[in-house]
């Protein structure tokens, strides 16, 4: 018998501030049609304005959420794994405050930083400790605060628009099973030349002083990116990467039920279904909603494909994303009882 990596239990969470396309035309220069033409996005959720709430607290209440429907208490998790571009602190790492907020003492806990591939390298990090006997169950987090460090000036507008903050959560554990169930492939590819393509820069340990009040006035501790260069590399990348991983698990692309992409662009995703041929059916979207929520983007698609029934046991899916690093990768993955 083999081990493997089955999903137990999801769960999302957003913050309560709605925030509509109108509300950022008050902030900067931009507008509804612009950001629905070019992103497809129509409304972001962030949080309180006054601050106090971080990716940990985001992830907190998805793990809840994922915790309860798997049916586990928190002291049955033998890892925990947090994936955020925006910790709470420089450093100790997420997934150590969180574990501490599930009312935890010894259980340890990971952060990966991998922005928008996360939750796949996330997902394929558990998969390894599962098939290797080293846990057996896993809390996997992708949680992101990307408003309180974003310009919502007129000169941040390319990449203000775009972000939201939320939080999506998945229960994995281990299952002894010959049949093709959990994780049945996964492919995860890094390219760090284009590192400088979308990033956030201060404070960082290559600069001395890391942050300083030059600094700030300049902006440097704003993301930037070269939106246009992202663009191209997804739609080559994604179709290749997912040609990849389906061919590791041996299945076409016709035994898959649904494919959960990363939610960076409606644009990006709907050229992806357009070269890959599939109809718009076959891909979920829900950018609109949320806008991006970066490491939290697909398990928050995940969690929400199933509430409306779009899966459920025995669907077969593919996770997949690129993003800053430069990193993109998929995971192909039978849902089961
Ligand atoms: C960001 C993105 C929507 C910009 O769309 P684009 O078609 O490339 O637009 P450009 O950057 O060329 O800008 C076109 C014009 O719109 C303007 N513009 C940029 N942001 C704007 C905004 N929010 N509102 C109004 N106008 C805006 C630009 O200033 C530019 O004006 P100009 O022609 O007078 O110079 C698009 O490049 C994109 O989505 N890229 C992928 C980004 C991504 O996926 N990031 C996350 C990766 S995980």
């Amino acid at each position: 018998m083999m081990k493997r990596t089955v999903i137990r239990g999801t769960g999302r969470y957003v913050p309560p501030r709605l925030v509509t396309n109108d509300d950022l035309s008050q902030w900067m220069d931009t507008s509804d049609e612009w950001i629905r033409q070019r992103t497809g996005i129509e409304q972001r959720y962030w949080v309180p304005e006054e601050g106090g709430v971080g990716s940990s607290d985001l992830g907190l209440e998805a793990s809840k959420i994922a915790l309860q429907r798997a049916g586990w208490a928190p002291e049955d998790l033998d890892l925990i794994i947090f994936a955020t571009l925006s910790p709470d602190l420089f450093f100790p790492g997420c997934g150590c405050i969180m574990q501490h907020k599930l009312g935890l003492a010894a259980t340890p806990a990971l952060d990966i930083r991998q922005q928008c591939t996360g939750f796949l390298y996330g997902l394929t990090t558990a998969d390894a400790y599962i098939r290797s006997g080293l846990a057996n169950r896993i809390l996997l987090v992708g949680a992101e605060v990307h408003s309180t460090g974003l310009d919502i000036s007129t000169a941040g507008r390319d990449v203000a628009v775009i972000f939201g903050d939320g939080a999506g959560a998945v229960c994995l554990e281990s299952l002894e099973s010959n049949e093709p169930i959990g994780v049945l492939g996964s492919a995860l590819h890094a390219d760090g030349k284009f590192a400088n393509s979308l990033m956030v820069e201060v404070g960082s340990s290559r600069l001395n002083p890391r942050i300083s009040h030059e600094l700030i006035d300049e902006g440097r501790h704003y993301p930037v990116m070269d939106g246009k260069a992202i663009f191209k590399l997804a739609v080559q990348k994604l179709p290749e990467v997912v040609i990849e991983v389906l061919k590791k698990a041996g299945l076409d692309l016709e035994a898959v039920d649904l494919l959960i992409p990363h939610q960076a662009n409606l644009r990006i995703n709907q050229f992806f279904a357009h070269s890959m041929k599939l109809p718009e059916e076959k891909v979920f979207n829900n950018i609109q909603r949320y806008g991006n929520t970066t490491a939290a983007s697909i398990p928050i698609a995940f969690d929400e494909a199933l509430e409306m029934n779009r899966i459920g046991d025995g669907s077969t899916v593919v996770f997949l994303g690129l993003g800053a690093g430069l990193t993109w990768g998929a995971v192909v993955a039978r849902l089961g009882p």
